[in-house]
């Protein structure tokens, strides 16, 4: 099956954001593009696209949607980054991606001033196509290094979509799956369904079965006795944001997993590129993390499962702590935990 890509940029300066519109999936593939930065917020917010690199690129791409008539005046130019900027990190606020890519396009945009508006209006364009190239090449790195943790026969257990809907390509945590099968090993994916939204049942068991990988959904509250039953010999996952220690955020529910990895024995790796490393923070306390609309839970998919008038809860993402995280698997290689060594040191 040829995919579309997850996000891409249509024409120059003047174009606009394509992207596939990841609610309707599996049931329907359809593109959307995005012209203008209400309907780009919009697109984030609502989970269209979404996964920690790929709203990255997205933010990033965003910005020069923000900048687009803004004249060529320098003050009124700097004045609407900066407004597109604030609006676009007001969308979601767990994953590091977007800060780090609106701080890359500030920075840019910074070191430019003087240079005419155009100018400066095309380098930006560049520098977010730059940003998601050096995705999908990230991604494909975060593959190499990880891909000798599966080995044949192996069942592998991954919570949310971390693949190639969720970055420019490839993804984190199914990036090791893909150059695997790529290898011609055999092994078994268990995709955990991932309430209230489903990314795994959707997403994850979407594009994997589309790369012909075998792969099986279970519920959430089935990882336990899946564990328990032998099937599972290996954890991966993506991750939203990690701290300076480790502590990674990552979909609800991925603590969880981690602490039933640990109880059965079972090692658990995180997948993640550089620009999801928050080394200003120094451990998982510090993560913001996000609350959404209890509709979710209640209503998922347009049927009311909790009777009216019952609160909700629904934190999007949790923390796992590093100490139940085995190693990183990241575009620099694997650092594994306990051994002493400092993130800060492995990926500078
Ligand atoms: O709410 P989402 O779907 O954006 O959450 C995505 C996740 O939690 C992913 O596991 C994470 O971003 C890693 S994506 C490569």
């Amino acid at each position: 099956m040829s995919v579309p890509k997850t996000i891409e940029w249509i024409g120059d300066v003047d174009g606009h954001i394509r992207m596939i519109d990841q609610t309707l999936l599996p049931g329907e593939l359809r593109m959307i593009d995005c012209r203008d930065l209400p309907t780009v917020w919009e697109a984030i917010k609502m989970l269209r696209v979404r996964g920690a690199p790929a709203l990255g690129v997205t933010a990033a791409m965003a910005v020069v949607l923000g900048v687009q008539g803004a004249g060529q005046e320098e003050a009124a130019f700097f004045s609407k980054l900066d407004e597109a900027c604030a609006h676009i990190a007001t969308s979601r606020p767990t994953a590091v991606n977007l800060f780090w890519a609106l701080d890359r396009m500030k920075r840019l945009a910074a070191s430019l001033r003087g240079e005419p508006v155009e100018e400066i209006r095309r380098r930006l364009l560049d520098e977010a196509q730059a940003i998601r190239d050096e995705d999908a090449a990230m991604c494909r790195a975060i593959g190499e290094a990880g891909e000798h943790l599966i080995k044949e026969g192996m069942g592998v257990l991954t919570h949310c979509n971390a693949g190639g809907l969720a970055t420019a390509e490839y993804g984190t945590a199914l990036a090791p799956m893909y150059v695997a099968h790529e290898r011609g090993r055999g092994f078994r994916v268990y995709a955990d369904e991932t309430r209230p939204l489903l990314q795994g049942a959707r997403l994850t068991a979407w594009e994997l079965q589309g790369a012909g990988i075998d792969v099986t959904v279970i519920c959430d509250n089935m990882a336990a006795c899946v564990m328990a039953a032998g099937k599972i010999d290996l954890v991966i996952t993506g991750a939203d944001r990690i701290a300076g220690n480790g502590d990674t955020a990552n979909k609800v529910g991925t603590y969880g997993v981690a602490t039933l990895a640990r109880a059965h024995g079972i090692p658990f790796y995180v997948a993640a590129p550089s620009s999801t490393f928050d080394l200003s923070i120094s451990s998982g306390a510090e993560i913001p993390i996000e609350h959404r609309d209890p509709r979710e839970v209640a209503c998922g998919f347009g049927q009311r499962t909790v009777p009216g008038n019952v609160p909700c809860y629904n934190q999007a993402f949790d923390v796992t702590p590093v100490e139940l995280i085995a190693g990183f698997v990241t575009e620099r290689g694997l650092m594994a935990t306990g051994t002493g060594q400092k993130i800060a040191d492995f990926l500078a």
